[in-house]
């Protein structure tokens, strides 16, 4: 079966898998300087380790950091439009020389990797965030991250010691590797990758669908990792994915699986990274609709569709497949884009993010034509758990 080339063409993988060799490395790490880490940082370790960002071998050194700020490249020249970088303080950085090894750990002081410093730099972080964000404003949840943390970047390889699990989610955890062997398994030659940060509403199922038609097998990979507090939580998206595919997709036409990742909220340069990883997961095709990866109005409806024409498609690899604001047509009967219907903007069913979000929140139902009501049900009873488990 011809598989897609990884991105870079190797898939790399970090984790320390011998018993011996994770208790040595951790016994020497006794001795080593500790950093703790945030949840992001470690959802970073996660990706890099089971190779979800190949071709990084750990966290940016200031050549690749600036590259991919300015130019959205490594210094490799291959396409990378997001920093991942590791960021510590000025005293932690003053105990700190290339060529040493660091121990990274949580803060319940479980120690997940080993850093060699490769490069130790202060990054700009305005140029960085107006370039990667197009934005330096506070409120904007993807530029608060990057200047909240201190302000000295390391860089160097990674060796993890914890291998990741997807806890909460074992189930539906799986590294690049095993995607690949799932994909080449069910006899998929064709596989569309499916970002989301948000349950699949109509507009998503319709897109997915429409997708599905000319492909051999749709890979449902929500984001679980780090996302802004009002987002929906990532357990209860996943009981609304399990509800919508149980009833609604062809078990042997899809499969869920989880991106251990943060979310970024670059939109643009956000797609193009989220492109290259699915790419690592072995999909060939990777969907971007309307404000892929955006919050509120800091990115245009279809910029992040646009971007991808700065790059060739030799270099991109893995074929994009982009699709127009969808909705219900009252009119048309159907779901529906701008491309397929005529009608004003009255007969359609248009709701923004965070009206769904207000409505859910409230035990409100979104009508059955945004959003399936077995979907709906789900959300709704998950939330409200979770707003009496924070009274109590
Ligand atoms: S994202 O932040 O993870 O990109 P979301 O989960 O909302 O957000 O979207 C997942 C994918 O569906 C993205 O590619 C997005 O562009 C696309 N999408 C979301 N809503 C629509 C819509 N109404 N019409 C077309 N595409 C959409």
């Amino acid at each position: 079966m011809n598989l897609i080339q990884p991105h870079g063409g190797e898939l790399i993988d970090l984790i320390v898998k011998s018993a011996e060799e994770k208790k040595d490395l951790l016994d020497k790490a006794k001795e080593l300087l500790r950093i703790t880490i945030d949840s992001a940082t470690l959802n970073d370790v996660h990706c890099l380790g089971i190779g979800a960002f190949s071709p990084l071998t750990g966290f940016m050194n200031q050549k690749d950091y600036m590259n991919v700020v300015t130019r959205m490249r490594l210094k490799s020249n291959l396409v990378w439009s997001i920093p991942v970088t590791l960021a510590v303080t000025d005293e932690q950085s003053e105990q700190i020389a290339t060529g040493d090894r660091i121990a990274l750990q949580t803060d319940d002081q479980v120690i997940h990797a080993i850093l060699t410093v490769g490069d130790k730099y202060k990054p700009d972080k305005l140029f960085e965030v107006q370039q990667v964000f197009k934005t330096t404003d506070i409120a904007h949840p993807g530029v608060k991250r990057v200047l909240d943390r201190p302000p000295v970047y390391l860089g160097g390889t990674i060796q993890v010691l914890e291998a990741p699990n997807g806890a909460p989610f074992e189930a539906y955890f799986f590294t690049p590797r095993q995607t690949r062997e799932l994909f080449a398994s069910k006899g998929w030659e064709r596989i569309v990758g499916f970002q989301t940060r948000n349950p699949v509403h109509r507009a998503h199922e319709f897109i997915q669908k429409t997708a599905m038609e000319i492909v051999d097998g749709l890979f449902l990979n929500p984001l679980v990792g780090e996302t802004k507090s009002d987002d929906i939580p990532a357990d209860i998206r996943m009981q609304s994915y399990e509800v919508l595919l149980n009833n609604y997709y062809p078990a042997d036409r899809s499969m869920l699986g989880i991106f251990p990742a943060a979310m970024r909220y670059a939109g643009p340069r956000e797609a193009v990274y989220h492109a290259m990883i699915r790419k690592n997961y072995g999909c060939t095709h990777f969907i971007v609709g309307r404000d892929h990866a955006g919050v509120g109005n800091y990115y245009g409806t279809y910029e992040a569709q646009e971007i991808f024409s700065q790059f060739t498609k030799e270099e991109l690899g893995i074929e994009l497949l982009f699709f127009e604001h969808s909705f219900y047509c009252k009119t048309c009967g159907s779901m529906a884009s701008s491309k397929t219907c005529p009608h004003p903007s009255e007969d359609r069913i248009i709701l923004s993010g965070t009206k769904v979000r207000q409505m859910l929140s409230k035990g409100i139902l979104p009508p059955p034509e945004f959003s399936r009501p077995e979907v709906v049900r789900v959300l709704i009873e998950g939330l409200r758990k979770k707003q009496l488990g924070n009274m109590v």
